[in-house]
């Protein structure tokens, strides 16, 4: 078991509708030494690609992909979810859905941050159903940027998006895969990795 599968099992909480609590170390006060190890842990992986880039997209992406730039020794650059449909030739716009949320936001990045130079790490706290990730690529590619890959920190093994996001080729690397998780014992089966 790797210190993030350790950290989720000790402080996460399952709570009804599949969804998994991490709000006391991660997406709402954050361990800023555990972060710190996710940074590393990513650069560990991706040291073989040339990054130019982190993306990510608000709120959560932002306070781990700060910590994985650090490492690369790059900029952080993420998507703002944006209402308006005021929007400007200056901006690489794409259509996201939120799980939790259950809205759609428009996300932007405005194109002086991105541009056919740059090869990208996308990097998010949660995967489920691969909408945030699939609109943050299509920006990448507006942009005519590589997408390196993409470094999620907890994936949602069930749904759908982990998969997606591989079978379009896309070298994704999750440092939890939650494959199930049960409400009533908060029991959670981990993937083997
Ligand atoms: P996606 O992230 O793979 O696109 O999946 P989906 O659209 O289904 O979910 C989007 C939002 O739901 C994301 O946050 C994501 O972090 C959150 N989410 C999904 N499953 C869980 C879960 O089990 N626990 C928690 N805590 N969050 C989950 P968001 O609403 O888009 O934005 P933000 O919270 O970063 O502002």
């Amino acid at each position: 078991m790797n210190f993030l599968e350790e950290r989720i099992l000790k402080d996460g909480i399952v709570k009804s509708g599949n969804v998994l609590k991490v709000d006391s170390f991660l997406n709402h006060q954050m361990d800023i030494s555990l972060m710190e190890e996710i940074g590393r842990e990513f650069k560990r992986r991706f040291q073989d690609k040339p990054i130019t880039k982190v993306l990510t997209i608000e709120a959560s992406g932002i306070g781990i992909a700060v910590f994985v730039a650090k490492e690369f020794g790059v900029p952080m650059v993420f998507a703002k979810k944006s209402k308006s449909i005021n929007i400007d030739g200056d901006l690489f716009v794409a259509e996201v859905e939120s799980f939790t949320h259950k809205n759609k936001n428009q996300v932007v990045v405005s194109k002086r941050f991105l541009n056919a130079d740059d090869h990208v790490l996308i990097i998010d706290d949660f995967l489920a159903n691969g909408c945030a990730l699939q609109g943050l690529i299509s920006i990448a590619e507006m942009a005519g940027a590589t997408v390196e890959g993409l470094g999620i920190v907890i994936e949602k093994g069930f749904q759908i998006g982990g998969r997606v996001i591989r079978n379009l080729g896309y070298r994704l690397e999750s440092l939890a895969i939650v494959d199930a998780m049960d409400g009533e014992t908060g029991k959670i089966t981990f993937r083997e990795q």
